[in-house]
């Protein structure tokens, strides 16, 4: 039996974050499926999360820049660049070592792509995203990329937040996607917004030759989670059928802590 199998085998029966091999996770091979080029599922997901957090900080009175965080950011930066206008600095909270060192690498020289598909796309019809000239540069400035696990998050530390396709794609138990969705809001203080991305009913995902496990959840499974903590904004299933076999689609949800 060859290593992937092995891996995909013993990931699909039952394993808990703590089985699967984040140090072994491809960073590359991650960005390249996943963002080498603006998907359109991406597309739609930028639109809702960008006017969300847009409405949520467009006050007439001027407020403190926030203290952001995106958790599990893996090779994904346009989560942290749709905080960028609202936030004095976003830590990039990652298990992985091989992912904190592409994000150190990505910070120092950005792909193309961020800036050319993915910024245009944030920035494209929204004023507050256009003041900033050079958002790579900015994003360079204020982020933090950090060691960190999201079931050891401390409460009430953060204005602002992101968790894209990272508590039901660590884990196939249920108590761990849960846990995860709960701690990532629960680290945001009262009234703070959010935006969290899942992929739904993902069977798991190969990066490369290594197997991640995954929990199968849909957007009702997302509803019961968040409904109890947050206000919600919105929870919208996003159509994608062509990143990889093994889910139905990507759902979205945004609201604020209470
Ligand atoms: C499917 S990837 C998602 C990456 C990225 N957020 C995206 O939007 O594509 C899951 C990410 O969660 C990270 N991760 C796994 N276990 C974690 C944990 N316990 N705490 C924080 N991050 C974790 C992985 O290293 C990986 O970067």
């Amino acid at each position: 039996m060859g290593d992937s199998v092995l891996d995909a085998a013993l990931t699909t029966v039952g394993a808990a974050n703590d089985d699967a091999p984040w140090d072994r996770f491809d960073s590359y091979e991650y960005y390249w499926h996943n963002y080498g080029r603006l998907r359109h599922d991406d597309a739609l997901i930028i639109d809702i999360v960008a006017d969300f957090f847009v409405h949520c900080f467009d006050r007439s009175q001027p407020r403190a820049l926030a203290k952001a965080i995106d958790v599990g950011s893996g090779t994904n930066l346009y989560p942290a660049l749709a905080m960028m206008p609202f936030s004095s600095r976003v830590t990039l909270f990652e298990r992985s070592h091989t992912n904190r060192q592409w994000l150190i690498d990505a910070l120092v020289k950005p792909q193309p792509t961020w800036r050319d598909e993915f910024w245009s796309a944030i920035a494209q019809n929204r004023p507050m995203y256009q003041k900033i000239k050079d958002p790579l540069d900015v994003l360079a400035g204020r982020a933090w990329v950090t060691k960190g696990n999201v079931f050891a998050l401390q409460p009430e530390q953060y204005d602002l937040g992101t968790m894209f396709f990272v508590a039901e794609s660590i884990t196939t138990r249920d108590d761990e996607f849960r846990r995860a969705t709960l701690n990532f809001v629960d680290s945001l203080k009262p009234g703070s917004p959010f935006a969290a991305a899942f992929m739904c009913r993902s069977e798991g995902y190969f990066v490369g030759s290594t197997f991640f496990p995954a929990c199968s959840i849909d957007d009702a499974d997302v509803e019961r989670c968040l409904a109890p903590v947050a206000r919600i904004s919105q929870i919208k299933r996003v159509d994608s059928d062509d990143l990889r076999d093994g889910y139905s689609g990507m759902i979205i949800a945004t609201g604020w802590k209470r």
